[in-house]
C-alpha cells in the first residue's frame, strides 16, 4: 500500500511536466462526443486503424488484437494502415500529411503524454471519456495515465499498453566470454565490462539502431547520470540542459558509442537485437518490446536471454504508453469507438500484451497471465518511481522530440560533445519558450 502510494505521488509528479493545456482547444463536452449505442457486434463499415506495427513481432501483437476484433465486432471491418518504421519514425510525417490533408484514419497510435498533447492543441483528436467510462475510469485505468490524456476534463484517448525504455537485453552466453556474471552498478562499471568484452574478442559490446534508437540509449544514461529528478527537470521551466551532469551524460554516451557497432539512420531496432540474439553482440538498450522479439525467435528468458534496468537506473522506469484516438472527422466514429473498447477491455489488454512485451494499462489483468518478463515490469511499474522517455512521446512534444534527435544524429557522425550539449541547450529554450 505504501510503496503504491509513493509511485502515484513519484508518477503523477513525473507526469506533471506534461499536463500543460495552454493553447488547447475549447473541451468539447464529453457527452457530446462520446455517445456509444453501438450494436452488438458492431457498427458496421470499414475501421482504418493506423499505427508502425507493421512488420515482425509488433505486426504480431496488432494481429492478436486484429482477432479479437474480428471475433467481437463481426459486422466491421478492419483496416491495417500501418506504416513500417520503429518509434513511428515513418508513419508519424504519413499521419501528420493526412491529419492536415482531412483524410484522418478512423483511429491513430498516439503516445501518451506531450505528443497526444501535440494533438489536442492541434484540435485533430475528439475527447472520448464516455468510452473510458465505459471501462471502467479509473477504477480500472492509473488515474496518473489518464492525467496524460486529458485537457481540461477531457480524455483523448484509450492506452492500451505500458512499455519501459530503460531496459538492458544481454546474451549470456556472449557475457561468459568475458567472464561478466554480475550486473554493472553504474555506467562506469558497464563500460569496463564492455572494455573486458572487447578485450576477449567480442567486437560490438553495444548495439544500436538508426537515431530514434540513440535517443533513447541517450535517455537513459541522462537518467543515469541525473536521477530520477534531476531527468524530469529537464522538461519544466527553468531546465539546465548545459549543466555538469548533462556534460557528464554526453561523456558517457560518446564512450558507450564507441562500444558500438556502426550504424546508418534507417537501420530499425530488430536488427539491432538480432545481433544479441544471434551471439553478434552482448549488449542492446531497447523497450521491452525486445521481449517480443525473443519470443518470436523462441528464445527463453533466463537461459539464451537476460535483462537488467540501464546500470544507474536501477528503481526508475522508464515510461512510455501507446494509446489509441479517435479522429476529429473520421468516417467511421462508431466503428472506431468499437475499436476503442476492444483495445481498452481487459480482454483485449491481455491479448495484446502477452504478444507485444508491454504490460497492460489496466490495472485489473491478473500478473499471474503473464511471463516473467512482464510480470517483472508490472512490479516495478508498481515500485519504481517513473520517468517519462523522450524518445517516446511521454516528455516532450514532437517538435523538442524532433529537435533533439537532430542533435543526437549530426553527434554520432561529429562525436563532438560541446556542440551536443550546445544543441540540447538550444532545444531546450526553444521548447520551453
Ligand atoms: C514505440 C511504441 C512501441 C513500439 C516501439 C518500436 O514508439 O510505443 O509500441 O512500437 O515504438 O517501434
Amino acid at each position: 500500500m505504501r510503496a503504491q502510494a509513493l509511485v502515484a505521488v513519484a508518477f503523477a509528479a513525473a507526469l506533471s511536466l506534461v499536463g500543460c493545456s495552454s493553447g488547447a482547444p475549447a473541451a468539447t463536452s464529453p457527452a457530446a462526443t462520446a455517445a456509444t449505442s453501438a450494436p452488438a457486434g458492431g457498427a458496421g463499415g470499414e475501421v482504418g486503424v493506423f499505427t508502425w506495427w507493421a512488420d515482425g513481432s509488433e505486426k504480431v501483437g496488432l494481429q492478436a488484437l486484429e482477432t479479437l476484433f474480428k471475433e467481437k465486432y463481426p459486422n466491421n471491418t478492419f483496416v491495417n494502415l500501418a506504416v513500417a518504421g520503429g518509434a513511428g519514425t515513418n508513419a508519424k510525417a504519413k499521419l501528420a500529411a493526412d491529419l492536415v490533408n482531412g483524410n484522418p484514419p478512423d483511429s491513430f497510435q498516439g503516445h501518451a503524454g506531450a505528443e497526444l498533447q501535440d494533438y489536442i492543441r492541434a484540435d485533430q483528436i475528439v475527447a472520448v471519456n464516455e468510452v473510458i467510462d465505459g471501462l471502467g475510469g479509473s477504477s480500472v485505468f492509473p488515474q496518473s495515465l489518464l492525467d496524460l490524456l486529458t485537457v481540461q476534463g477531457s480524455i483523448y484517448s484509450v492506452p492500451s499498453n505500458i512499455h519501459r525504455a530503460n531496459v538492458v537485453w544481454t546474451n549470456p552466453e556472449v557475457l561468459k566470454k568475458a567472464s561478466i556474471t554480475a550486473e554493472p552498478a553504474d555506467i562506469d562499471a558497464w563500460l569496463a565490462d564492455m572494455a573486458k568484452l572487447k578485450a576477449a574478442g567480442v567486437s560490438t559490446p553495444l548495439t544500436i539502431g538508426g537515431t530514434w534508437t540513440q535517443v533513447q540509449l541517450f535517455e537513459t544514461v541522462l537518467i543515469a547520470d541525473l536521477g530520477v529528478d534531476g531527468y524530469i527537470a529537464l522538461f519544466k521551466e527553468g531546465a539546465d540542459w548545459g549543466s555538469d551532469g548533462v556534460k557528464k551524460a554526453v561523456a558517457h554516451y560518446a564512450k558507450l558509442l564507441g562500444y558500438a557497432n556502426t550504424a546508418s539512420d534507417g537501420d530499425d531496432w530488430p536488427g539491432a537485437i538480432d545481433a544479441v540474439i544471434n551471439g553478434k553482440a552482448a549488449y542492446n538498450v531497447m523497450g521491452d518490446w525486445a521481449v517480443a522479439e525473443f519470443a518470436a525467435k523462441n528464445k527463453k528468458d533466463g537461459v539464451d536471454y537476460m535483462y537488467f534496468p540501464v546500470p544507474g537506473t536501477d528503481g526508475v522506469f522508464d515510461f512510455l504508453a501507446d494509446s489509441f484516438t479517435l479522429p476529429k472527422g473520421a468516417k467511421n466514429a462508431a466503428g472506431s469507438k468499437d475499436w476503442l473498447n476492444l483495445i481498452g477491455s481487459a480482454e483485449g489488454q491481455k491479448a495484446f500484451n502477452l504478444a507485444k512485451g508491454s504490460i497492460p494499462a489496466r490495472t485489473d489483468v491478473p500478473a499471474t497471465d503473464f511471463p516473467p518478463y512482464q510480470q517483472s515490469a508490472m512490479e516495478a511499474f508498481k515500485s519504481d518511481k517513473i520517468a517519462p522517455s523522450i524518445a517516446h512521446g511521454a516528455a516532450v512534444s514532437q517538435a523538442w522530440n524532433s529537435d533533439i534527435s537532430t542533435a543526437i544524429s549530426k553527434f554520432y557522425a561529429s562525436k563532438d560533445q560541446a556542440t551536443l550539449v550546445a544543441d540540447l541547450v538550444a532545444a531546450g529554450t526553444k521548447n520551453l519558450a
